[in-house]
């Protein structure tokens, strides 16, 4: 049985200020006994985010990490500085890193293997551009996404994929909750050729891409969806309390 994880994802928004009201306002440590509950907060809210979110079952997560363990890198963070502050998961390969900071498949993998081999979860994010989608070649793109990504891994570990079509993302366009299932399906597939159908079927695959309160119980209606990764209305807690009692239901 996959449990539903509900992932917010703060991009670079909120300081320590904003932390008090919104988790007095997610008020969800209820629905927590039933759905995982995560956020993936900038840098420099891990640890000031995580005494909140402790309280209501929330974990947190990051957006990003840097593939060595230390060294002349400036700017960048590590695997063992994530775990220094108690940090479990981190998002690798969002598109907008992709996107804005040059991150390729190549950077990726090296990230996800740093990540599995310090014993934190990665959430790996896919997904087509709009111009892949309309030329028809989404489910190519995912493949080499999810294959190059865990090329040469013994195992995912406790890996979790996020399908998020680019075209998506922020723009109030969600995929369709049919069309998302087809690429979680495959996604699945290509997990259980390349491990085993066991941890194909144990991984969970989310939904990204304005998933919002009244899109949200269509995706998880559909039996390769295990939860969402979501962007703008998780920055509200009201919205972002709703997702998650929505998916616990
Ligand atoms: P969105 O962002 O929900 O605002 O579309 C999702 C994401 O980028 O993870």
């Amino acid at each position: 049985m996959r449990i539903r994880l509900i992932a917010g994802n703060w991009k670079m928004h909120k300081t320590v200020a904003d932390l008090e009201p919104y988790f007095i306002g997610l008020d969800s440590a209820f629905y927590t006994r039933q759905v995982e509950v995560m956020i993936a907060a900038p840098f420099t809210l891990l640890t000031p985010a995580r005494q909140f979110a402790e309280a209501e079952g929330v974990k947190i997560a990051a957006q990003n990490v840097h593939w060595e363990p230390s060294g002349a890198f400036t700017g960048e963070i590590s695997v063992p500085m994530l775990k220094d502050l108690g940090v479990s998961a981190t998002l690798i390969g969002h598109s907008e890193r992709r996107q804005y900071f040059s991150e390729t498949d190549e950077t990726v993998a090296k990230k996800v293997r740093a990540v599995l081999d310090g014993g934190i979860t990665p959430i790996l994010c896919v997904g087509e551009s709009l111009d892949e989608r309309e030329r028809g070649v989404t489910n190519s793109v995912i493949r080499r996404q999810v294959l190059s990504a865990t090329e040469g891994l013994p195992s995912p570990g406790p890996m979790i994929i996020a399908y998020e079509p680019v075209w998506a993302i922020g723009t109030g366009r969600n995929a369709t909750a049919a069309q998302a299932q087809s690429v979680h399906s495959m996604i699945r597939s290509v997990i259980g050729t390349r491990f085993s159908n066991t941890v194909a079927d144990g991984m969970r695959v989310l939904y990204g891409g304005s998933a919002n309160p009244s899109n949200i119980k269509d995706f998880l209606e559909q039996p390769d969806i295990d939860g969402a990764l979501v962007g703008g209305a998780s920055l509200k807690a009201g919205d972002f309390r709703e997702i998650i009692r929505l998916a616990a239901n």
